[in-house]
């Protein structure tokens, strides 16, 4: 079987790339997919360490350089980077902007993000403190196929985890960090083995799956 080829975007610390890199190396990915290169648009994001000591090769192209200009200018950038690599499958692992249209169908819609909460519920950059401010007793953690919303398109999968009357926005953020790093891994599983069937915003799994 061939290997998946992953190309992944991120903007910060990276846990979720670092998360999947090691399952393509020695966890359920083995064998299955590999990360082949990663885009940064945060210059100093620690995310490019990350790929440096996993020897995975990183691009830094600035976002704000391209601030005046319109979104697919920046998005045609990444999909040349990304063609170089011939990757199949793109991951948002902590990208904290939108893509285009155009980058979507420039990978037929082979494209994830994660999300730290139930979406549709506290969507955009401050899922945690919402969360907290809302006061709900639930929060979690969501892995969908992009589309051209803000976290919005089908779901793939979620986690739940409790919400304490004593959490702050770092002990929640790590409570739900934890499956951010299982459920990432299992969605990029599930496509690898074609298991997933998109009919509308539906996100068909076949068979079951354990986390
Ligand atoms: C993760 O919690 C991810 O869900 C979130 O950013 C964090 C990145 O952490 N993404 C978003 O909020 C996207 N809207 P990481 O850099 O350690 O993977």
């Amino acid at each position: 079987m061939t290997e998946l080829k992953i190309g992944a975007i991120a903007s910060g610390s990276g846990s979720n790339l670092e998360s999947i890199i090691k399952s393509c190396k020695t966890g359920i990915l083995k064998n299955k997919a590999s990360v082949e290169i990663l885009i940064c648009n945060k210059i100093g994001a620690f995310c490019m360490e990350r790929a440096k000591n996993h020897n995975i090769p990183y691009e830094l192209i600035e976002s704000n350089k391209y601030l005046h200009l319109p979104r697919e200018d920046y998005d045609k950038k990444m999909i040349e980077v990304f063609r170089k690599y011939s990757c199949e499958l793109i991951v948002l692992v902590g990208y904290m902007r939108l893509v285009s249209g155009m980058f979507i169908e420039a990978f037929n819609g082979n494209v994830m993000n994660i999300h730290p909460a139930l979406l549709p519920s506290f969507k955009g950059m401050h899922a945690h403190r919402d969360v907290l401010d809302y006061g709900v007793k639930v929060s979690g953690c969501t892995v969908h196929f992009v589309d051209n919303q803000s976290d919005h398109g089908p779901i793939i999968i979620q986690k739940c985890v409790p919400v304490y009357d004593t959490d702050n926005e770092d002990t929640l953020g790590s409570r739900v960090l934890e499956w951010e790093h299982k459920i990432f891994p299992k969605a990029i599983e599930l496509f690898c083995n074609k298991r997933l069937q998109i009919k509308e915003r539906l996100v068909i799994i076949d068979g079951e799956f354990d986390l």
